[in-house]
């Protein structure tokens, strides 16, 4: 496996950020870009095939273990193929007050089942734990957006737009509402 020219220079500048000897410290931005680098090749969100992972354990001059260790620790790293839109239904208990049943059963009556991709490799399924988005649960990222206050039928919205190829506007999807901005953001 080989980054494309232009990751190969965005990997090299990631790695500059840190100080000599400590190399290792880009190893989950590499991550990243590789998985999204594989996204690209194949039109799905990507995925870390073991020669993506061990090529970044040779760059970064650390044992292959490491990285593994890296990539199945973080939900956001994919071990697996996963369709063009990565479903990720949080499911920690704030979220699972407010209804993220509701959100998996939206996923299911749309043909997903947990921890697979339905046949038509579209959608990928995954509860995961929490995101970060509380005040606003329950919430599910798809891909790198954010769909917030979800119930039912605005699940059922959401992935429709997206089955028919449209982009819905991340953020709350309660009518009214303002999206939360997390703290720092600009
Ligand atoms: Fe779901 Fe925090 S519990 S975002």
């Amino acid at each position: 496996w080989r980054w494309s020219d232009a990751n190969a220079q965005q990997a090299q500048r990631v790695i500059e950020r840190y100080p000599p000897g400590r190399q290792a410290s880009a190893v989950m931005p590499l991550l990243d870009l590789a998985q999204r680098q594989v996204g690209e090749e194949t039109g799905t969100q990507g995925w870390l095939p073991i020669p993506v992972m061990e090529a970044i354990a040779q760059q970064l001059d650390m044992p292959k273990i490491r990285v593994l260790e890296v990539a199945t620790f973080y939900t956001m790293y994919n071990l697996r193929p996963v369709g063009r839109y990565h479903v990720q239904v949080c499911g920690t208990t704030p979220c699972m007050l407010r209804g993220s049943d509701d959100v998996l059963r939206a996923c299911y009556d749309r043909g997903m089942k947990k921890d697979a991709t339905t046949d038509d490799g579209l959608f990928t399924l995954i509860e995961v734990e929490c995101l970060g988005s509380c005040a606003s649960a329950p919430m599910v990222q798809i891909n790198d957006d954010n769909f917030e206050d979800l119930d039912y039928d605005r699940t059922l919205t959401v992935l429709d737009a997206l089955a028919r190829g449209e982009r819905p506007k991340p953020g709350t999807q309660e009518p009214g509402r303002h999206t939360v901005e997390p703290l720092g953001a600009p």
